[in-house]
């Protein structure tokens, strides 16, 4: 029903992109970036459209021009892979249960900023990954899919991030699958696998 166009919006290192674009899904029709970053390259090393959209200080203008892009590339569905902004609420609501964020704890413990070494300053002993989509809340939007990865006395912010995105590149391809063969149904905040 809506195809298998989507947009990734990243920030960074881009290896959750990496995994997406190695994995057997579609590849991505656009990655946009806020800011020059390894997602953009990655994403120029395989001819991947590869757009870079400032944030200025004005969230709403931010938001619209990243939603005027997606549409432009005829994609209905954004993936957030590492995306330092947060996106006004003209997002969610242009495209409701179809923005999905990937978030390095077990949300609702840590989320915002350095969710690793939230994780460590608390002392838990499982924290992990949870892919949620996204509203007009930060770190917020009904779970999709999560999974537990151990923390150990000796994790650094390093070591226990390295461990948590494993997990993050195995579960992301997952997950956008589903999503784009409309196998995810929300109700109320529960999402059920179909
Ligand atoms: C991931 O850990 C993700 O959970 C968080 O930002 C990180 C992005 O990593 N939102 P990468 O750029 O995909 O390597």
């Amino acid at each position: 029903m809506w195809g298998d166009r989507y947009a990734v919006l990243a920030s960074g290192s881009g290896s959750n992109l990496q995994a997406l674009i190695e994995s057997k899904i579609p590849k991505p029709t656009i990655v946009i970036g806020d800011l020059e970053c390894g997602a953009l390259e990655r994403a120029r090393k395989v001819k991947i459209p590869a757009e870079l959209v400032p944030f200025e200080g004005d969230r709403t203008a931010f938001t619209a021009t990243i939603l005027d892009l997606a549409r432009s590339h005829g994609v209905g569905t954004l993936v957030l892979a590492g995306f330092m902004r947060i996106l006004g609420p003209a997002a969610s609501k242009s495209l409701p249960n179809r923005i999905v964020n990937i978030h390095p704890s077990l949300l609702p413990a840590f989320p915002g900023r350095d969710a690793v070494r939230q994780a460590l300053a608390a002392g838990v002993k499982i924290t992990g990954v949870t892919v949620h989509f996204v509203d007009e809340f930060v770190d917020h939007g009904p779970i999709i899919a999560q999974q537990a990865v151990p923390v150990f006395v000796d994790d650094s912010v390093e070591s226990l991030h390295a461990r948590i995105q494993k997990e993050e590149h195995q579960l992301y391809p997952r997950v956008v699958k589903a999503l784009l063969e409309g196998r995810l149904v929300v109700k109320d905040r529960r999402v059920t696998w179909t």
